[in-house]
């Protein structure tokens, strides 16, 4: 099971996934998040739309497809968690390479903490669904629906509240077995729901403003800062630089193929992503919305595809009801990180280390919660600190962490090591793949994530 106890566990009682379908499927539970049905559409409206695509693909194939290889070798070399895999594979206990696994601890806490705000909007919007129609394809309807909730100090702080106890619930009763088994069924319900709504938005008026948008580039848009966000879109997405695939690879299985199953979850999560994407941005230009109106664009948006549905209010509560499934199983996997680094660390028992962590998110989370309303003037650095948890997170800590494990499989790790781990001890023939991957991860991965943070710097 992914999420059980690790740390008390020899290697030979680790149980691992029962099938190579669990192991991926799982794995997607991590990846498939608010992270492609909330942040993909809005960073893709606020930055120019197609071009920003453009090197969102890069990104996620250059950079986001080799890291998260490297991070599920690892884990599935060391099994264990981060900190104790890190130690076991490199070559001298001297050289500190466990700091990944303490700097992934402090990149979960901070994405835990804007995190489950959000979360706490779409499980607000589940219940909204249900108790007011939230319906309208009128722009400044909608918008006031989302303010509401959003400006409301006491209603946002009680969501991320909820969010939080269920999360804890979830992780303090080992119920990963029910999430992996309930994250099964749901992703392909998501998928199907995603596609009728796509269905509807492509028949809306606006759609081929729409689709143009999110498709046909405009090389203008690309720049320094819109590269470092693809960059730490493709992060986010995947899970990856903060070593959350670290431990879902020590389950995988020894004879799955490691290269190929991680690329059907890359291309799982970036269909997820457009779906997403087409969902909404037809709904823009069809009914005057602006595409770059950042974190709210999902919400304020969605009303008014499932306005034009036949029982739109049906289908926009069973929406926002997966969505809510997809983050919490994100969540969990991001607590999952927290609750095993202080259960290592500080040698607590995982019961308090799920409550002690759950205590502090709540907060550290209610700082992010209340930017929209008392804490909406105070802007260190220009943002406000809900923006800042994510900047810090996506575009500084899990691109520096992606660059250290690309570091670390492509010039620490020996390559002997990584070819059995890729090959499952020499039964694949896939030597191409393996080839391409080392001088992917060697030369292209980190120098891409170098290049890209010293010119966000204004290095060039
Ligand atoms: N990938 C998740 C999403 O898209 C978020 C996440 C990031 C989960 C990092 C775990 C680790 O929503």
């Amino acid at each position: 099971m992914a999420n059980e106890s690790v740390h008390n566990q020899t290697p030979a009682k680790r149980s691992g996934f029962a099938t190579a379908l669990g192991a991926l499927i799982a794995t997607l539970g991590s990846a498939i998040g608010l992270g492609n049905i909330w942040k993909f559409p809005y960073l893709t409206g606020e930055n120019g739309g197609a071009a920003f695509l453009v090197l969102y693909l890069l990104a996620t194939f250059l950079v986001g497809l080799p890291v998260m290889i490297s991070e599920i070798l690892l884990g599935r070399a060391g099994r264990a968690n981060v900190v104790t895999t890190m130690r076991k594979l490199s070559p001298s206990p001297r050289q500190p390479w466990w700091l990944i696994g303490a700097a992934g601890a402090l990149s979960a806490f901070l994405i835990m903490a804007f995190y489950t705000e959000v979360a706490g909007w779409v499980f607000a919007y589940v219940v909204r669904s249900l108790t007011s129609n939230i319906l309208s394809t009128d722009p400044q309807v909608t918008l006031q629906t989302f303010n509401a909730l959003v400006s409301d100090p006491f209603q946002s702080l009680l969501w991320q509240w909820v969010v939080l106890i269920l999360v804890g619930v979830i992780i303090t009763f080992g119920v990963a077995k029910g999430i992996e088994a309930t994250t099964k069924r749901l992703i392909p319900l998501l998928f199907i729901l995603l596609l009728i709504v796509d269905v509807r938005a492509l028949t809306l008026p606006g759609a081929g403003e729409g689709l143009a948008f999110l498709f046909q580039p405009d090389f203008s848009k690309i720049s320094a800062t819109a590269a470092l966000i693809a960059l730490g879109l493709a992060f986010f997405k995947l899970s990856i630089g903060m070593g959350a695939m670290i431990t879902y690879g020590s389950y995988w299985k020894d004879d799955q193929n490691i290269p190929s199953t991680t690329l059907r979850v890359v291309l799982s999560d970036l269909a997820v992503s457009l779906l997403a994407g087409i969902a909404i941005f037809p709904v823009v230009f069809t009914y005057g919305f602006e595409p770059a109106a950042g974190t709210k664009l999902l919400f304020i948006t969605l009303p008014a595809v499932f306005a034009q549905m036949p029982l739109g209010n049906v289908f926009i509560f069973l929406f926002f009801l997966l969505t809510s499934f997809a983050a919490t199983g994100a969540m969990v996997s991001l607590v999952e990180v927290l609750v095993a680094f202080a259960n290592e660390q500080f040698r607590l028992s995982r019961k308090a280390a799920t409550w002690i962590t759950v205590g502090l998110l709540a907060l550290v989370g209610s700082t992010a919660a209340q930017s929209n309303s008392t804490l909406a003037g105070f802007t260190p650095f220009g943002k406000t600190l809900f923006d800042l948890y994510d900047f810090v997170t996506s575009n500084v800590l899990l691109p520096v962490g992606g660059l250290f494990i690309a570091i670390f499989v492509g010039w620490v790790l020996k390559p002997e090591q990584v070819i059995a781990q890729l090959t499952n001890g020499g039964t694949l023939s896939n030597h191409r793949v393996v080839k391409m991957f080392l001088f992917v991860v060697r030369y292209i991965s980190p120098l891409l994530v170098l290049v890209v943070l010293l010119d966000s710097l204004g290095v060039f």
